[in-house]
């Protein structure tokens, strides 16, 4: 991998690579851009492929976090922590395997994420629990994690407020709670707001269901009474956005690949219907939100789709951003871009950083209304894909060099 080629080709401004020997730590620390304020994005703790997979992950999600917060209006810029090469046993085990790969598996936030492929975790054990029991050998490696996370927390310190923290796939607030002994650079604290899984997800549920709101008002409807909407994946954002949409009357469509989570919504939102989960995108309805899994948008798939308006929450949903985003335009379709609608998490942490409370945020996060009309407007004066329009105005943004309110 020719570093700085891709530093200079993803516009990053820093890499920092971590080593430390006494806690295992290998971690590398992406500070995309620092332009509107300090780099924010979370830590993610995940087992890679190869030093590559890992700086490149870091670099993409660094770059995405970037794109977010300068849509958003956020006085921060975008950054990535990617703990690597962890070993196997301090490694968290997904109880949620998802082709995504972008699910937490704990408790944790999810952000702009690749498809990074699960491998198993090496065994890099070094031999010291050999002979203890279940529980010790369970607080040794509690240990370990501790002190890693603790390292990490130095480094993070060393950087003086550069790049802030928090939670992401792979981490937990416990993680977090180390690092705190190090440094204040780091969110999602136990007792935080954002240390609280619900919160984070209602409130990117929210933010995707003013999305769905200003997509329809788009398209000159004024109201959800009646609407069909289709979403893909039950899970916490998902299900919080068919409460929000059932109670304004939409006319719900789920699936999901757990069975009881389907059943749970039929009971819980009346009216509501199941469909196939690898064929929801084709369901004869007005909107189709993907909450799943990256990627649902493909040729194949844009092809199907019989919607006038995809909105979703999922992350990177186009699987090859020119031909789909072509594919899309050329049926009429419009797109909510994945990262201007899923913003009610970072937002959330944003204002949490500078003290909100609930009540305030949630008010932060109903402004992705007024962000994806923009993007709207400048797709309709420049007959830009509506993608494209919301990297132009991200870009605009860091040109400009301070954040758009
Ligand atoms: P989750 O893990 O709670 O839910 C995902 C759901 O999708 C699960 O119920 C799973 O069974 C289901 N699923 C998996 N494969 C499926 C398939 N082929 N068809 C239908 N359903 C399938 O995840 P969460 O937190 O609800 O996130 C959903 C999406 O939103 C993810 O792509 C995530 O990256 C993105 N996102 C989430 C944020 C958050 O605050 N939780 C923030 C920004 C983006």
């Amino acid at each position: 991998m020719q570093l700085w080629h891709e530093m200079e080709r993803e516009g990053m401004e820093e890499l920092i690579f971590c080593h430390d020997p006494r806690s295992g730590l290998k971690a590398v620390i992406a500070i995309h851009s620092t332009v509107l304020g300090p780099a924010l994005g979370g830590c993610r703790c995940w087992t890679y492929a190869s030093e590559e997979e890992a700086v490149r992950d870091a670099i993409k999600l660094a770059k995405g976090m970037t794109y977010k917060s300068a849509v958003s209006g956020l006085p921060y810029g975008g950054g990535k922590a990617v703990v690597w090469d962890v070993p196997a046993e301090l490694v968290i085990q997904s109880g949620d395997a998802s082709p995504d790969n972008n699910l937490n598996p704990r408790k944790g936030k999810q952000d702009v994420g690749p498809h990074t492929n699960i491998i198993k975790g090496k065994d890099t054990s070094d031999g010291l629990d050999k002979g203890l029991d279940k529980t010790s050998k369970n607080n040794l490696q509690a240990c370990r994690r501790a002190e890693t996370f603790r390292s990490l927390g130095r480094y993070l310190e060393r950087l003086n407020g550069r790049y802030v923290t928090g939670l992401d796939l792979g981490t937990t607030a416990a993680d977090m709670d180390q690092i705190r002994l190090e440094t204040v650079h780091v969110t999602d604290t136990t007792g935080s707001l954002g240390a609280q899984d619900d919160f984070t997800a209602e409130m990117t549920a929210y933010g995707v269901y003013t999305g769905i709101v200003t997509s329809l008002r788009h398209q000159g409807i004024d109201a959800l009474q009646g609407i069909s909407v289709a979403v893909q994946g039950l899970g916490k954002v998902g299900y919080a956005l068919c409460r929000y949409l059932h109670a304004a009357g939409a006319r719900l469509i789920v699936a999901d690949v757990v069975p009881e989570r389907v059943q749970r919504a039929l009971m819980q939102f009346s009216g509501a219907m199941s469909a196939d989960p690898a064929h929801i995108h084709a369901a004869d309805c007005k909107v189709f939100a993907p909450c799943a899994l990256g990627g649902v948008l493909t040729p194949a798939t844009v092809e199907e789709l019989r919607c006038s308006i995809v909105a979703g929450a999922a992350n990177n949903q186009l699987s090859h951003r020119e031909l789909v985003v072509r594919g899309i335009q050329a049926r009429g379709i419009l797109y909510a871009p994945d990262y201007v609608l899923n913003a009610g998490g970072i937002i959330s942490t944003a204002y949490e950083l500078e003290g909100a409370g609930p009540d305030l945020i949630r008010q932060k996060v109903a402004g992705i209304a007024g962000t994806l009309s923009k993007v709207y407007a400048i797709a309709e004066q420049s007959a830009f894909s509506t993608a494209d329009a919301a990297d132009q105005l991200a870009e605009a943004v860091l040109q400009s060099g301070k954040p758009h309110a």
